[in-house]
């Protein structure tokens, strides 16, 4: 139940109003001056008050009223509070608002309308409330998630996941198509595991020339080899007491896939040209945007080595996949970028949310930031369009993919589509309609239908 504070010196208005609003279901609370309503303000931190501006010690004048309300709002400024006027007091109704007053409402006091005004009161008091809740989850879950943004239950568990594994040494690998965040996941591991202190070291398996992986892994004495004028330490030494992040880790040749799993066997290594076994404490955490059990058949990835960083296998889906992120991550990303370029863009035009929405995001995550940029960049409006995100101006993400949205309903889009598939099997199979047909997986009845039903000619 909602509380409610009524301050007034007027014994009979209490009494009006404590009998008036008794069917309402508020807690009432009533006060006939300023400090005993402040005491009470205090205690029970009432949603709505109703306050008499012209309080003892000074009846006539407003002073008091003002004061109990300035008080008020400094306790709780989201607090709603109604002034009750004299009849003339327009200026100080004015002033009242002013000084932060919800609304004023003049005496003598129609009950029907005070009690709409109270209950608009609640009502955004209300909103508010809920609405300082959820940007306080928002920011909460942004801080507490290194900047993983995303509410769709799959990035829940990966949320989850790396909650429960961050603190432990158990490998990780990560999975997942380019641009999904896989680095970003592995920075959040590294930042909430206990090793957070040490370093992040970061090897891209498949942008190190092969002759040259094993020694930028694993170091390499001096005279190894022509050029190796003195020893070097290897990018797996230098991650010692933190995490060492293996990118892209199913394009590393299958002789060094050899040499990594003995490493992570026996967590030593040995510097390229040397004899000597150095050991190493890192916690290891790789990514792949290939389908590993799919390298692993082919031949080109070491199950053993598989089983041995992938203890635990954290896959990240496809932004096209995630329910409801597209939005999310472009309201982050829109903040974010405009606060960094200076400028006033403030939220998206309805055509280009439709965009957002419909595109299917090859590049994903990686993908959305950029377009937003550019966006943002050379956008002269307050609003992102479609247009501005490169999108074309017919309101769809079209021409990519051949989903466009533009102004079509669900039913018009699928007889366009139905339309453009007959057209191509009648092209691909040079008019012959059986062929046609059953290319479409329909028969041949139907497919006469729907050439009639589109117009189409054979
Ligand atoms: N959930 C997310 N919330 C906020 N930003 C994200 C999220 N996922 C990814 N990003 C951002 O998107 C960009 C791409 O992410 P990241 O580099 O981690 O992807 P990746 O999977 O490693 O890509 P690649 O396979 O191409 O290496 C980065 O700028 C990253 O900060
Ligand atoms: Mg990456």
């Amino acid at each position: 139940m909602e509380n409610l504070l009524i301050v007034d010196d007027n014994e009979d208005v209490l009494t009006q109003l404590k009998w008036g609003l008794a069917g309402d279901d508020y807690r009432l609370h009533l006060a006939t001056r300023v400090d005993q309503a402040l005491e009470i303000f205090r205690k029970v931190s009432p949603g709505v008050v109703t306050l008499d501006l012209g309080l003892p010690p000074h009846v006539d004048s407003s002073e008091e009223g003002f004061r109990g309300l300035s008080e008020m709002l400094k306790i709780n400024p989201s607090a709603k509070v109604i002034v009750v006027t004299g009849n003339d007091e327009r200026e100080n109704a004015l002033q009242a608002i002013k000084l932060g007053a919800f609304d004023f409402f003049r005496k003598p006091i129609d009950l029907d309308e005070l009690r709409v005004i109270i209950r608009r009161a609640f009502h955004l008091h209300a909103i508010e409330r809920e609405n300082t809740v959820q940007q306080g989850a928002v920011e909460e879950e942004v801080r507490d998630h290194c900047g993983i943004v995303g509410a769709c239950p799959a990035i829940r568990g990966v949320l989850n996941l790396i909650g429960k594994v961050a603190a432990s040494d158990v490998p990780i690998l990560v999975s997942g198509e380019s641009g999904t965040g896989k680095e970003l996941v592995a920075r959040a591991i590294h930042s909430r595991s206990l090793r957070k202190k040490g370093p992040m070291v970061c090897i891209n398996c498949g942008a190190i020339p092969e002759n040259l992986i094993e020694s930028e892994l694993f170091g390499h004495e001096k005279g190894a080899f022509t050029g190796a004028v003195s020893t070097v330490q290897g990018k797996v030494e230098y991650a010692s007491g933190g995490t060492l992040f293996l990118d892209e880790i199913g394009e590393l040749p299958v002789n060094l896939q050899v040499k990594l799993l003995r490493f992570l066997q026996e967590m030593v290594i040995q510097r390229v040209g040397g004899r000597k076994d150095i050991a190493v404490n890192v916690r290891i955490v790789a990514a792949t945007n290939i389908d590993i059990a799919a390298a692993i058949a082919a031949g080109t990835f070491r199950e053993d080595l598989y089983y041995r960083i992938g203890v635990v296998n954290i896959h990240l889906p496809p932004l096209r996949e995630r329910e409801g992120d597209v939005r999310l991550l472009s309201e982050y990303f829109l903040n974010r970028i405009a606060a960094d370029l200076g400028k006033n863009v403030t939220g998206f035009a309805p055509d280009a949310m439709a965009s957002l929405e419909t595109y299917a995001w090859p590049g994903n995550i990686r993908e959305l930031e950029n377009r937003l940029r550019r966006a943002v960049l050379l956008t002269d409006s307050t609003l992102v369009t479609s247009e501005a995100l490169g999108f074309g101006g017919d309101g769809g993400a079209g021409g990519q993919d051949g989903f466009s949205l533009g102004d079509k309903t669900l039913k018009e889009a699928r007889a366009m589509v139905e339309k453009k598939m007959i057209a191509a099997a009648l092209a691909k199979h040079e008019g012959n309609i059986v062929k046609a047909s059953e290319a479409l997986g329909i028969s041949r009845p139907t497919m006469y239908d729907l050439l009639k039903k589109h117009g189409i000619e054979n």
